[in-house]
């Protein structure tokens, strides 16, 4: 393919708000026209912490549908499930003995989550987690990796691994065991996304919207129905100043909600604004609900529609295990040669 490849991981959580889809996903699944898009819905990730069972079916699969849902084409993207191709944990392990301890203990995340879980009780593979992503990664010889700044250092140890592994089995020791010589491994670079929207909290305008945030009401949910979505946007906080603007700093509910209806009707800043600088809240709530609830129908159909065609989910994610296995099978082979098995 002539296409450069994006590969995106996705925490098998099956619930997304507002926030997510406006300032992430949206923007992700758009990638699959520029790129050769693999979605991973990744499983394994998700038990380095203490899982529930029942939980994690079902999300993986839920989130499968909700990407779809969202837009991911899949005469254009492979969506799979990572526990599905087997290469991801065989790599992890090969990856490992590459990886000086040192790299991981300094995680900034890892030093995080450990300590949540009470230091020495951490599971093992919550230190190697960032190893697994790098396989996630480079597995595909990915050219680009959508990260947000929280994975920024991760992506950089899976550049330093790969490059380490390039230059520890590639090249002429590697065309001594029969290989074709040169990388094993292409260098990942970082995809920085298009500024996407920051959605704030519906019940302070000041923090972003965010699952764990311990209110409901201070998130819209992609699978809320029309009724909460218009209960949320009626209660949700505003102000006391007449009419309605854009970027007035001491207006921060209203820049948020002008910006979010802006996106889900499709217009432009001035026309949203020539449409409701002389407007009362009580004139554009119901309008900004509509206009969500008209964008996010469409998307909870779909979702519906997936969800309940176990067949077809079922083949989606087969056919995107297949492609992905077949070139990560191809990897794997080169650094089984390379390594001396
Ligand atoms: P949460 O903060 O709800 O736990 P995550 O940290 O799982 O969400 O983020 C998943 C993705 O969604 C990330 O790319 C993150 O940047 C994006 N995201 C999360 N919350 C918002 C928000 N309020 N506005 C815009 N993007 C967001
Ligand atoms: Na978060």
């Amino acid at each position: 393919s002539v296409m450069k490849r994006a590969v995106s991981g996705v925490q098998p959580t099956g619930s997304v708000h507002l926030g997510n889809y406006l300032g992430a996903i949206k923007n992700w699944v758009a990638l699959q026209d520029t790129y050769e898009t693999l979605f991973i819905i990744v499983d394994l990730h998700a038990i380095t912490l203490p899982h529930d069972t029942q939980q994690l079916r079902k999300s993986t699969r839920d989130t499968a549908a909700l990407y779809l849902a969202c837009g991911v084409d899949i005469s254009k993207a492979s969506v799979f499930v990572q526990s599905h191709v087997r290469a991801h944990s065989e790599l992890m392990f090969l990856l490992c003995s590459s990886t000086p301890i040192g790299w991981l203990q300094k995680m900034t995340q890892f030093k995080e989550k450990s300590r949540k879980e009470g230091g020495e009780n951490a599971s093992v593979s919550l230190l190697t987690y960032p190893v697994l992503m790098a396989a996630d990664i480079v597995l595909y010889q990915t050219d680009f990796v959508p990260v947000g700044e929280d994975q920024k250092q991760h992506l950089e140890l899976a550049r330093d691994l790969a490059q380490r592994v390039n230059n520890l089995y590639g090249g002429r020791k590697w065309k001594k065991l029969g290989g074709r010589g040169g990388s094993i491994f292409k260098i990942p670079e970082p995809l920085i996304p298009q500024v996407g929207a920051r959605v704030m909290s519906l019940t302070d305008g000041l923090s972003k919207m965010s699952k764990s945030a311990p209110s409901d009401q201070s998130r819209i949910n992609l699978l809320d129905s029309k009724d909460l979505i218009a209960d949320k946007i009626k209660r949700c906080k505003t102000d006391s100043f007449a009419g309605l603007e854009f970027d007035n700093a001491e207006r921060p509910e209203c820049n948020n909600l002008l910006s979010v209806y802006q996106i889900v009707s499709g217009k432009t800043k001035e026309e949203v604004m020539e449409e409701c600088k002389d407007m009362s809240w009580g004139t554009f709530k119901p309008l900004l609900a509509d206009a969500l609830i008209e964008h996010l129908n469409p998307i909870q159909i779909r979702y519906q529609e997936i969800t309940e065609d176990r067949a077809y989910l079922n083949k989606v994610l087969s056919e995107g295990a297949d492609r992905a296995t077949e070139i990560a099978d191809a990897t794997l082979h080169n650094l089984h040669q390379a390594m001396g098995f």
